[in-house]
């Protein structure tokens, strides 16, 4: 299989993301991308803005603007980010566009035909000082069990049961507060779920290799019992309703996402006549798809989307991998836009270069279980990891090529008995590097990097060249050569992981530009060759005082 297919969740548009975002789906996707362009593989790795349901229409109401300037504001700001933080999408596409449409149109007009759908009739509240349908979370009112006057439609947070906006007592709108709310029957249209729930199990059955997390959620949805879903929506922003009698209703935001994943190979295939779509979402066993996504959206990427996929009879791809992060935390609390509380993406780069927040976010990823934002874990990480192991390693050896060797690698000496022992060495960690990111092993694989850089440092602190300089000139040749090329393989390894760093050294080296190739333990110690000139690249890391840190925290709401 050389076809690596991967998605990251698209991001609602609703505003900017906070770390979480980044550390449960982009950052991880986006190593997994671009360790597999080094390792060779033919990648497409997709992602995009997630434009409709009730949350966009709010937000564009709040700005005074319309929903399609909104939206086409907020993916640019979006995007701006992404690209600051390095993220390598090959496309960056959005739900709203016209390819998503089609799709999502085609796909239902599928599961249609082949008997998936059904007409229903619901109770929908309606507020007539709205003039609109309410979605069953913009019903607030009096929880009927507890008597909490905050309960929303569909849960009361104050006792966590499960309502019907109908069962609140003194409903309100969340939009505007009227409480002229009545309701109306409003026709609808279900998938079947049930119906493919047989299929479904035996297909997640089978994906012994998936993170138990994900699993686990998957299991638990189809041992409760799939239940019909209504994808269709009383509003006016979304894809539309192809259907007679259905005029002013679109699908729900959970139906077309996903599909808008293979909108978006769609949109990067048609601007070049080379590519076709369907050899990724269509490409069978040549194709690996990994998804990344936190895990409150395993039960859309497990059942509801691959439910579409396979009731549309389409030779679609289901997903090799499902790959669901647990939630990172903040200073010990939850990540709250409305309470400003925690960092927020564009905020973390005024604060810092992107490499700071992507190493640490990789090494911490929240993937067996809930990881703690704290920005002195923070800063503590960032300086042993970056500013003492990687940056002291790159600094100090180059330092010495430039003070020592006017900048050339000097050539004298062969290899000897300790460079066969670190060359073995090398191909063990080299391998558990790639099985860990062949597994899309994040901390893991970041622990592997940070081990090859540990190594680097084990070997010229023993080799010494600085002390047999003058004793032993061709050893101190040797150790030296052999050092600069540890400082290549290290920052190469680093590459999937703190892209622009490892960019700046590898070009300090004089390397080509572009993607470095996953490197190979046996010509990893010598593919610099004596003679080569280096230079001592401007200082990688500059480390995080605790007055600093604090300084961080307070800013963004750190307790
Ligand atoms: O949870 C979220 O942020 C959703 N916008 C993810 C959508 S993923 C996909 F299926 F589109
Ligand atoms: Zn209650």
């Amino acid at each position: 299989m050389t076809r690596i297919l991967i998605t990251s969740a698209l991001p609602y548009i609703n505003g900017v993301k906070h770390l979480g975002n980044l550390a449960g789906s982009l950052l991880p996707a986006d190593i997994h991308a671009r360790y597999h362009r080094q390792a060779g593989h033919e990648t497409l790795f997709l992602c995009g803005t997630d434009e409709h349901g009730t949350p966009a229409e709010l937000a564009a109401a709040e700005a005074g603007v319309s929903v399609p300037d909104y939206c086409a504001t907020h993916h640019a700001i979006q995007a701006d980010i992404y690209r600051r933080f390095a993220i390598s999408f090959d496309h960056f596409s959005r739900s709203s566009g016209a390819a998503n449409h089609a799709l999502t149109q085609e796909l239902f007009e599928r599961l249609d035909a082949a008997g998936f759908i059904e007409e229903r009739t619901i109770r929908q509240a309606w507020s007539a000082t709205d003039a609109r349908f309410l979605p069953d979370r913009y019903v607030l009112g009096t929880c009927p069990y507890c008597g909490d006057a905050g309960a929303r439609g569909d849960q009361c947070e104050a006792c966590a049961r499960l309502l019907d906006p109908d069962q609140l007592v003194a409903p309100r709108s969340a939009i505007s507060g009227a409480r002229d709310i009545s309701f109306r029957d409003s026709r609808h249209l279900f998938l079947k779920l049930a119906a493919l729930a047989p299929r479904l199990r035996q297909w997640i059955e089978a994906q012994a290799q998936w993170p138990a997390l994900v699993r686990g959620i998957a299991l638990k949805w189809l041992d409760e019992g799939l239940r019909d879903r209504c994808i269709t929506r009383d509003l006016a922003w979304g894809v539309p309703v192809p259907r007679p009698g259905f005029e002013g209703k679109v699908f729900y935001v959970w139906f077309d996402a996903p599909i808008g994943y293979i909108a978006a190979a769609i949109e990067w295939a048609a601007r070049s006549p080379q590519r076709d779509w369907r050899d990724w979402w269509q490409g069978g066993d040549a194709v690996r798809l990994v998804q990344f996504l936190g895990k409150d959206n395993v039960p859309f990427h497990t059942v509801s989307f691959p439910a579409t996929l396979l009731g549309s009879g389409l030779p679609f791809k289901l997903p090799d991998l499902i790959k669901g992060f647990n939630w990172l935390s903040y200073e010990g609390g939850k990540f709250s836009t409305s309470r400003k509380r925690g960092i927020f993406t564009d905020a973390a780069l005024q604060e810092l270069p992107a490499d700071y927040w992507r190493w640490w976010l990789a090494a911490n990823a929240p993937e067996t279980s809930d990881t703690d934002f704290t920005v002195a874990r923070f800063a503590d990480g960032v300086n042993k990891d970056l500013a003492d192991i990687f940056g002291n390693l790159v600094n100090r050896c180059l330092a010495f090529v430039a003070a020592r060797f006017d900048g050339v690698v000097p050539a004298d000496g062969a290899p000897g008995v300790a460079e066969s022992v670190l060359a073995a060495t090398l191909t063990q960690r080299l391998a558990a590097l790639r099985s860990a990111h062949d597994a899309a092993e994040i901390r893991k694989a970041a622990a592997e990097a940070r081990a090859i850089w540990s190594l680097a440092n084990a070997y010229l602190a023993e080799q010494a060249p600085w002390t047999h300089f003058r004793g032993n000139p061709e050893r101190a040749a040797v150790a030296l050569r052999t050092g600069v090329n540890l400082v290549r393989l290290s920052a190469i390894v680093a590459w999937p992981f703190i892209p622009g760093s490892a960019a700046r050294v590898l070009a300090a080296l004089g390397e080509p530009d572009g993607i470095p190739p996953f490197p190979d333990a046996c010509t990893a110690l010598t593919a610099i060759a004596g003679g080569r000139t280096v230079a001592v690249p401007p200082l990688l890391f500059a480390k995080i005082g605790t007055e600093d840190a604090a300084r961080i925290r307070a800013r963004h709401g750190g307790l």
